[in-house]
Protein backbone atom coordinates (compact mmCIF):
# COMPACT_ATOMS: atom_id res chain seq x y z
CA UNK A 1 0.00 0.00 0.00
CA UNK A 2 1.24 3.04 -0.97
CA UNK A 3 4.23 2.18 -2.29
CA UNK A 4 5.14 4.39 -5.03
CA UNK A 5 3.09 7.12 -4.03
CA UNK A 6 5.91 9.35 -3.31
CA UNK A 7 7.10 8.58 -7.11
CA UNK A 8 3.36 9.77 -8.11
CA UNK A 9 3.49 12.68 -6.38
CA UNK A 10 6.70 13.75 -7.81
CA UNK A 11 6.16 12.71 -10.86
CA UNK A 12 3.06 15.49 -11.15
CA UNK A 13 3.86 18.97 -11.46
CA UNK A 14 0.34 20.10 -10.18
CA UNK A 15 0.48 17.88 -6.80
CA UNK A 16 4.29 18.05 -6.42
CA UNK A 17 4.87 22.03 -6.46
CA UNK A 18 2.35 21.52 -3.49
CA UNK A 19 3.10 18.79 -1.39
CA UNK A 20 6.62 19.71 -0.19
CA UNK A 21 6.31 16.56 2.64
CA UNK A 22 5.20 13.26 2.60
CA UNK A 23 4.90 10.82 5.66
CA UNK A 24 3.90 7.18 5.25
CA UNK A 25 3.01 5.74 9.34
CA UNK A 26 2.80 2.54 9.23
CA UNK A 27 0.03 2.46 12.77
CA UNK A 28 -0.41 6.06 14.51
CA UNK A 29 -3.60 6.98 16.70
CA UNK A 30 -4.89 9.97 14.58
CA UNK A 31 -3.13 11.39 11.44
CA UNK A 32 -4.51 14.93 12.63
CA UNK A 33 -2.78 14.27 16.47
CA UNK A 34 0.45 13.51 14.72
CA UNK A 35 0.12 16.52 12.36
CA UNK A 36 -0.75 18.80 15.28
CA UNK A 37 2.48 18.03 17.30
CA UNK A 38 4.70 18.64 14.75
CA UNK A 39 6.90 21.00 15.73
CA UNK A 40 7.82 22.27 11.99
CA UNK A 41 4.38 23.04 10.56
CA UNK A 42 5.76 22.78 7.06
CA UNK A 43 3.16 24.15 4.19
CA UNK A 44 2.04 20.94 2.18
CA UNK A 45 2.83 18.13 4.98
CA UNK A 46 1.09 15.40 3.73
CA UNK A 47 0.66 12.72 6.56
CA UNK A 48 -0.81 9.06 5.41
CA UNK A 49 -1.79 6.46 7.78
CA UNK A 50 -1.77 2.73 6.70
CA UNK A 51 -3.82 1.99 10.01
CA UNK A 52 -5.76 4.55 12.24
CA UNK A 53 -5.86 3.48 15.73
CA UNK A 54 -8.06 6.30 17.50
CA UNK A 55 -9.22 8.32 14.81
CA UNK A 56 -11.09 11.35 15.77
CA UNK A 57 -14.49 13.63 14.06
CA UNK A 58 -16.14 16.32 14.75
CA UNK A 59 -17.49 17.17 18.09
CA UNK A 60 -15.16 14.58 19.91
CA UNK A 61 -16.62 11.39 17.96
CA UNK A 62 -14.86 8.74 16.90
CA UNK A 63 -13.71 8.07 13.18
CA UNK A 64 -13.19 4.02 12.65
CA UNK A 65 -11.23 3.08 9.63
CA UNK A 66 -10.28 -0.97 9.47
CA UNK A 67 -6.62 -0.93 8.48
CA UNK A 68 -5.49 -0.50 5.32
CA UNK A 69 -9.09 -1.01 3.88
CA UNK A 70 -9.89 2.60 3.89
CA UNK A 71 -8.25 6.26 3.26
CA UNK A 72 -6.92 8.32 6.16
CA UNK A 73 -4.83 11.67 6.04
CA UNK A 74 -4.08 14.88 7.11
CA UNK A 75 -2.46 17.77 5.14
CA UNK A 76 -1.17 20.59 6.95
CA UNK A 77 -1.31 24.20 5.41
CA UNK A 78 -0.16 27.12 5.87
CA UNK A 79 -3.37 29.36 8.28
CA UNK A 80 -5.45 31.00 5.61
CA UNK A 81 -4.82 34.73 5.59
CA UNK A 82 -8.18 35.74 4.61
CA UNK A 83 -9.75 34.57 8.28
CA UNK A 84 -13.06 35.53 7.03
CA UNK A 85 -13.51 32.39 4.35
CA UNK A 86 -11.87 30.08 7.33
CA UNK A 87 -15.02 28.34 7.16
CA UNK A 88 -14.87 27.81 3.42
CA UNK A 89 -12.12 25.28 4.23
CA UNK A 90 -14.48 22.93 6.21
CA UNK A 91 -16.63 23.09 2.66
CA UNK A 92 -13.86 23.14 -0.23
CA UNK A 93 -12.73 20.14 1.70
CA UNK A 94 -15.94 18.54 1.16
CA UNK A 95 -16.06 19.41 -2.59
CA UNK A 96 -12.61 17.85 -3.13
CA UNK A 97 -14.09 14.55 -1.56
CA UNK A 98 -18.09 14.69 -3.81
CA UNK A 99 -15.44 15.46 -7.02
CA UNK A 100 -13.13 12.50 -6.24
CA UNK A 101 -16.24 9.99 -6.31
CA UNK A 102 -18.25 11.67 -9.09
CA UNK A 103 -15.21 10.70 -11.10
CA UNK A 104 -15.34 7.11 -10.01
CA UNK A 105 -19.20 7.53 -11.73
CA UNK A 106 -20.84 7.68 -8.37
CA UNK A 107 -23.32 10.12 -6.90
CA UNK A 108 -22.00 12.09 -3.77
CA UNK A 109 -24.31 13.69 -1.24
CA UNK A 110 -22.98 16.52 1.58
CA UNK A 111 -24.44 17.09 5.22
CA UNK A 112 -23.24 20.58 6.51
CA UNK A 113 -20.70 21.01 6.72
CA UNK A 114 -18.85 17.97 5.67
CA UNK A 115 -20.18 15.06 5.84
CA UNK A 116 -20.04 12.88 2.43
CA UNK A 117 -22.72 10.31 2.15
CA UNK A 118 -23.74 7.84 -1.10
CA UNK A 119 -27.48 6.87 -1.13
CA UNK A 120 -28.11 8.92 2.46
CA UNK A 121 -25.26 6.60 3.76
CA UNK A 122 -21.81 8.27 5.43
CA UNK A 123 -18.43 7.45 3.07
CA UNK A 124 -16.35 9.96 4.55
CA UNK A 125 -15.79 13.00 7.05
CA UNK A 126 -13.56 15.94 7.04
CA UNK A 127 -12.24 17.33 10.49
CA UNK A 128 -10.28 20.68 9.93
CA UNK A 129 -8.22 21.40 12.78
CA UNK A 130 -5.95 24.88 13.47
CA UNK A 131 -2.70 24.79 15.15
CA UNK A 132 -1.36 27.62 17.05
CA UNK A 133 1.80 29.24 17.68
CA UNK A 134 1.73 31.65 21.33
CA UNK A 135 -1.88 32.36 20.15
CA UNK A 136 -1.62 32.73 17.27
CA UNK A 137 -3.08 30.64 14.30
CA UNK A 138 0.03 29.27 12.37
CA UNK A 139 -1.53 26.05 10.29
CA UNK A 140 -4.88 24.11 9.41
CA UNK A 141 -4.75 20.82 9.05
CA UNK A 142 -7.14 19.17 6.99
CA UNK A 143 -7.85 15.79 8.24
CA UNK A 144 -9.75 13.40 5.78
CA UNK A 145 -11.11 9.91 6.14
CA UNK A 146 -12.31 7.57 3.41
CA UNK A 147 -14.26 4.41 3.38
CA UNK A 148 -13.06 2.79 0.93
CA UNK A 149 -12.93 -1.56 0.68
CA UNK A 150 -14.86 -1.83 4.34
CA UNK A 151 -17.76 -3.84 4.15
CA UNK A 152 -21.10 -4.60 6.11
CA UNK A 153 -18.85 -6.90 8.63
CA UNK A 154 -16.49 -4.27 9.17
CA UNK A 155 -18.81 -1.77 9.95
CA UNK A 156 -20.50 -4.02 12.31
CA UNK A 157 -18.04 -6.10 13.63
CA UNK A 158 -18.50 -4.43 17.67
CA UNK A 159 -21.38 -2.44 19.08
CA UNK A 160 -20.30 0.64 18.03
CA UNK A 161 -23.08 3.13 17.18
CA UNK A 162 -22.90 5.09 14.39
CA UNK A 163 -24.35 8.96 13.98
CA UNK A 164 -25.26 8.31 10.45
CA UNK A 165 -25.18 5.13 8.92
CA UNK A 166 -21.56 3.69 6.99
CA UNK A 167 -20.74 3.15 3.90
CA UNK A 168 -17.60 2.53 1.56
CA UNK A 169 -17.11 2.78 -1.77
CA UNK A 170 -16.61 -0.81 -2.58
CA UNK A 171 -20.46 -1.30 -1.43
CA UNK A 172 -21.97 1.88 -3.54
CA UNK A 173 -19.80 1.17 -6.58
CA UNK A 174 -19.71 -3.36 -6.08
CA UNK A 175 -16.50 -3.54 -6.79
CA UNK A 176 -12.77 -2.99 -4.91
CA UNK A 177 -11.17 0.15 -5.51
CA UNK A 178 -7.09 1.23 -5.12
CA UNK A 179 -6.34 3.19 -2.15
CA UNK A 180 -3.25 4.79 -4.03
CA UNK A 181 -5.15 5.75 -6.58
CA UNK A 182 -7.87 7.35 -4.80
CA UNK A 183 -5.48 8.98 -2.90
CA UNK A 184 -3.52 10.46 -5.98
CA UNK A 185 -7.00 11.86 -7.55
CA UNK A 186 -8.17 13.16 -3.99
CA UNK A 187 -4.88 14.84 -3.38
CA UNK A 188 -5.35 16.51 -6.57
CA UNK A 189 -8.83 17.46 -6.12
CA UNK A 190 -8.12 19.09 -2.75
CA UNK A 191 -5.30 21.08 -3.99
CA UNK A 192 -7.63 22.24 -7.30
CA UNK A 193 -9.78 23.47 -4.47
CA UNK A 194 -7.29 25.09 -1.95
CA UNK A 195 -6.19 26.75 -5.15
CA UNK A 196 -9.55 28.12 -5.79
CA UNK A 197 -9.94 29.39 -2.17
CA UNK A 198 -6.08 31.61 -2.58
CA UNK A 199 -7.41 32.90 -5.95
CA UNK A 200 -10.59 34.34 -3.81
CA UNK A 201 -13.38 31.87 -5.97
CA UNK A 202 -15.38 31.65 -2.96
CA UNK A 203 -18.25 31.76 -4.90
CA UNK A 204 -16.91 28.84 -7.40
CA UNK A 205 -16.59 26.77 -3.69
CA UNK A 206 -20.16 27.60 -2.48
CA UNK A 207 -22.17 26.64 -5.27
CA UNK A 208 -20.06 23.88 -5.71
CA UNK A 209 -21.28 22.57 -2.73
CA UNK A 210 -24.70 23.81 -2.22
CA UNK A 211 -25.66 22.14 -5.17
CA UNK A 212 -24.83 18.32 -3.77
CA UNK A 213 -26.41 19.50 -0.34
CA UNK A 214 -29.14 17.05 0.77
CA UNK A 215 -30.08 18.76 4.47
CA UNK A 216 -31.10 21.71 2.52
CA UNK A 217 -34.51 22.49 4.16
CA UNK A 218 -34.91 19.29 6.50
CA UNK A 219 -35.66 19.33 9.89
CA UNK A 220 -32.32 19.60 12.18
CA UNK A 221 -31.55 20.07 16.02
CA UNK A 222 -28.89 22.41 17.16
CA UNK A 223 -27.49 23.81 20.16
CA UNK A 224 -26.90 27.28 21.25
CA UNK A 225 -26.16 28.50 24.75
CA UNK A 226 -27.01 25.33 26.00
CA UNK A 227 -30.38 25.27 24.55
CA UNK A 228 -31.63 22.67 21.71
CA UNK A 229 -33.59 24.52 19.05
CA UNK A 230 -35.59 22.66 16.11
CA UNK A 231 -36.09 24.53 12.86
CA UNK A 232 -34.89 23.94 9.21
CA UNK A 233 -31.51 24.79 7.04
CA UNK A 234 -32.13 27.48 4.85
CA UNK A 235 -28.88 28.09 3.31
CA UNK A 236 -25.00 28.54 4.43
CA UNK A 237 -23.10 32.11 3.95
CA UNK A 238 -20.40 33.48 2.29
CA UNK A 239 -18.34 32.16 5.03
CA UNK A 240 -19.81 28.80 5.03
CA UNK A 241 -21.94 29.16 7.95
CA UNK A 242 -25.39 27.88 8.08
CA UNK A 243 -28.65 29.98 8.41
CA UNK A 244 -30.87 28.22 10.22
CA UNK A 245 -34.46 28.99 10.76
CA UNK A 246 -35.43 28.40 14.21
CA UNK A 247 -39.32 26.59 14.46
CA UNK A 248 -40.62 28.09 17.31
CA UNK A 249 -39.52 31.69 16.87
CA UNK A 250 -39.06 31.95 13.24
CA UNK A 251 -35.70 33.40 14.05
CA UNK A 252 -32.93 33.09 11.79
CA UNK A 253 -29.57 31.63 13.78
CA UNK A 254 -25.77 31.60 12.12
CA UNK A 255 -24.30 28.76 13.39
CA UNK A 256 -20.83 27.31 12.80
CA UNK A 257 -19.93 23.66 12.76
CA UNK A 258 -20.12 22.84 16.19
CA UNK A 259 -23.66 23.49 16.60
CA UNK A 260 -25.04 21.11 14.82
CA UNK A 261 -26.58 17.84 16.23
CA UNK A 262 -28.54 15.85 13.71
C1 LIG B 1 -16.19 13.36 10.94
O1 LIG B 1 -16.91 12.89 10.07
O2 LIG B 1 -16.62 13.60 12.07
C2 LIG B 1 -14.76 13.65 10.60
C3 LIG B 1 -13.93 12.42 10.43
C4 LIG B 1 -12.49 12.74 10.09
C5 LIG B 1 -11.62 11.52 10.11
C6 LIG B 1 -10.24 11.80 9.61
S1 LIG B 1 -9.32 10.32 9.34
C7 LIG B 1 -7.85 11.23 9.13
C8 LIG B 1 -7.86 12.34 10.16
N1 LIG B 1 -7.33 11.89 11.42
C9 LIG B 1 -8.27 11.87 12.37
O3 LIG B 1 -8.08 11.50 13.55
N2 LIG B 1 -9.43 12.29 11.90
C10 LIG B 1 -9.34 12.65 10.51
Amino acid sequence: MFVDLEERIRKEEKISSFINNVVILEKIDSTNSYAKQLKDQVDGTLIVAKEQTQGRGRNNRTWKSFGEKNLTFSLIVNYPEDKEALGLFSLLSANSVAATIEELGLIPEIKWPNDILINSRKVSGVLCEAVFDNNKPRSLIIGIGLNVNSNKDDFYSDDFVYRLEPTSLSIEGNKEYSSNNLLVILIRNLINWITLFKLKKYETILSFWRSRWIDIGSELVVTQDQMMLKGNAIDINSKGELLFLEKETKKVHVLNSGELLT
